[in-house]
């Protein structure tokens, strides 16, 4: 993961260099570290910790130039400690450089053509590039930099400045992102554009081991045998990158607050009709055979949801596939599949792999993607956009709930042309997804007080269960991750029937289950396993809808939710779930919105 920055500027570019960082905090926040050429003297401070340490350290030891880079590291060699902070020097102190990504052979180098290299100051993968830069340095750093290219395996965005070459960064990357720009006041390189000041709309984006040279004035792209080469700009529309966080004291309890919005912008194109897939209702009648819903963590969790939608509702065959399994997995797909990748950042190194391969193997892509622009919707047949807004909160929680939207809309259209639901059932369902955005801002105003008292039981407990059938499985999934990913209470989702396969054994007196049976059908089930666990002593929490608050007032907490169609109860069901990780982990003095040895974007496999 780890993010990079770099400036060739007129003043200090140092303060430039700290702020954007903090943009691409996001990225990871194990260390972060900034170097300048001063005089042709290559400086750096680094620290371990958050952007936060970074900028005491620099209050303690200033640097002040008018070149450098920056970065914020999310660990994948090495503690994060600051011996691995970026940025890495050569031995002679010729190179120093900023890397995201990971050099798949660096232990390899390291035996074979480094053998000779003794020095090592640092566990990172990141150093053996600097080595290589001083062993293939004759004079010219693009053609140094060609040549270890050749030798480098797995992924990289690279910013490297060269004592020589006082008033240059040089660049280059391999399927990680990295843009370089012409700002007014010089030029610019980044991982996210979003992080570089003023209004960018047209960037170099930097792919394929292509190399960059920037100074102040100008920049020149080079092949990778180093030979000169022309390149054009490209377009963006930058996501604004708003660090507000709208008067809450976290991003994340912001974010959610946001859902309703987040929904009914995502909604509003997709209910008008205006959808782009790459494909007509022809190929979704007679052409489709089978769906994969491909994505990572709570992106692969929308799928859960998706794979009922599509499966029970629309009659087609449909698979939830974790990426990093999908792409390692030899899919069977082909032109009658519609793979469809669903992502917040668009980034996410497994996720964006397994849209290769399905395009590879002739599968229709589509993808859902929050950030414009980014590698998976530029790369896919197909693009819906969930208009969340940027997330910067770790864990998701917006981005997952547009997302659900997204697959909502995909699964009426999808019933619709393969006749599985009729025009008035059609309808119905247009008129209740409708309504979902003022539901879903209903849940958020019944379940805030009610989950935040709760919280105060949960910030106590060791293990949390979560169970629900079908779609409500599907909720219990996110919620168990929301809850462990930022309390760090060991918490686990079942299918509520599965319980008593094994696991009830973990059952102790008190120990919290929470059934979620907001799914009018599954709701008698689903209550029958929330009273075996409360026969063992669980304290039992229970979701449901209005329409069956009576049949589980015997939980020991009752949270209900409006009702809603069978369709869409994930999205409500997930309300009070989200709100409870957030005040739990707030009791326990968690750091919300960056929980430790997590990212946003998780650009690595
Ligand atoms: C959990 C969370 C992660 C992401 C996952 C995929 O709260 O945010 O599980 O859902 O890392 O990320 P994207 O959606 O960016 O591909």
């Amino acid at each position: 993961m780890c993010g990079i920055i770099g400036k060739a500027g007129v003043g200090n570019v140092t303060p430039e260099l700290l702020e954007g960082l903090g943009k691409l905090e996001y990225r990871g926040y194990d260390s972060a570290g900034i170097a300048v050429l001063r005089n042709g003297r290559p400086e750096r401070v680094r620290a371990v910790g958050k952007i936060a340490n970074l900028r005491d350290a620099l209050d303690k030891t200033p640097l002040e130039a008018c070149v450098g880079v920056g970065h914020t590291r999310w660990a994948t060699h090495g503690a994060p400690s600051e011996a691995n902070a970026h940025p890495h020097n050569s031995p002679d102190g010729k190179f120093t450089l900023v890397h995201n990504g990971i050099i798949e052979n660096a232990d390899a180098l390291k035996r074979t053509v480094l053998a000779d290299d003794k020095e090592w100051e640092s566990e990172t993968d990141t150093e053996v590039v600097a080595h290589l830069l001083q062993k293939f340095y004759t004079g010219d750093v693009v053609k140094a930099l060609a040549e270890t290219q050749k030798h480098l395996k797995g992924s990289y965005a690279l910013g490297i400045l060269c004592a020589d070459y006082p008033d240059t960064i040089f660049a280059a990357a391999l399927g990680s992102p990295l843009i370089a720009a012409s700002v007014e006041d010089g030029s610019c390189i980044a991982s996210d554009v979003g992080a570089i000041g003023g209004t960018l709309s047209e960037v170099y984006k930097i792919e394929n081991r292509e190399i960059c040279m920037l100074t102040r004035d100008e920049i020149r792209f080079y092949t990778p045998d180093g030979e000169p080469c022309e390149k054009a700009t490209v377009t963006v529309v930058p996501d604004a990158l708003s660090m507000d966080k709208g008067g809450y004291e976290h991003y994340m309890l912001y974010e959610i607050m946001q859902q309703s919005s987040a929904v009914r912008k995502t909604l509003e194109p997709l209910l008008a009709g205006d959808f782009d897939l790459g494909f007509d209702d022809a190929f979704v009648r007679d052409g489709l055979k089978e769906i994969r819903v491909v994505a990572c963590g709570s992106a692969y969790h929308t799928g859960l949801a998706a794979q009922l939608l599509f499966e029970r509702f629309c009659r087609v065959p449909c698979r939830a596939e974790i990426a990093s399994e999908f792409r390692y997995a030899d899919p069977v797909v082909d032109e009658g599949t519609l793979t469809v990748f669903v992502s917040q950042s668009g980034e996410t190194a497994d996720t964006l792999a397994a849209l290769r391969l399905a395009k590879e193997r002739g599968a229709k892509v589509l993808s859902i993607v929050n950030v414009r622009g980014s590698a998976i919707a530029s790369e896919s047949d197909a693009v819906v956009y969930t208009n969340a807004g940027r997330e910067i909160a770790v864990a998701t929680t917006k981005a997952y709930s547009a997302q659900l939207a997204v697959f909502y809309a995909l699964a009426v259209r999808f019933a619709a042309a393969r006749g599985t639901i009729d025009e008035a059932r059609r309808a119905e369902l247009t008129h209740e997804l409708a309504a979902l955005p003022d539901k879903i801002q209903e849940a958020i105003d019944r379940a805030e007080a009610p989950a935040r008292k709760l919280a105060e039981t949960m910030a106590a407990t060791q293990d949390i269960f979560f169970i629900g059938r079908r779609l409500d499985f599907a909720a219990s999934m996110e919620a168990s991750l929301k809850m462990k990913e930022i309390s760090y209470i060991n918490s686990q989702a079942y299918a509520a029937g599965e319980l008593k396969h094994g696991t009830i054994s973990l059952v102790e007196q008190g120990t919290p289950v929470v059934s979620i049976a907001m799914d009018g059908g599954m709701s008698d089930k689903t209550h029958s396993n929330m009273s075996e666990v409360r026969a063992r002593g669980a304290l039992t929490v229970a979701v449901t809808g209005d329409k069956n608050a009576d049949a589980f007032a015997d939980a020991d907490v009752l949270l209900t939710m409006p009702d809603t169609d069978e369709w869409f109860t994930c999205s409500l069901a997930v309300i009070p779930m989200q709100l409870l990780s957030y005040y739990t982990a707030k009791n326990r003095g968690c750091d919300i919105d960056k929980p430790k040895n997590l990212a946003k974007s998780v650009t690595v496999e």
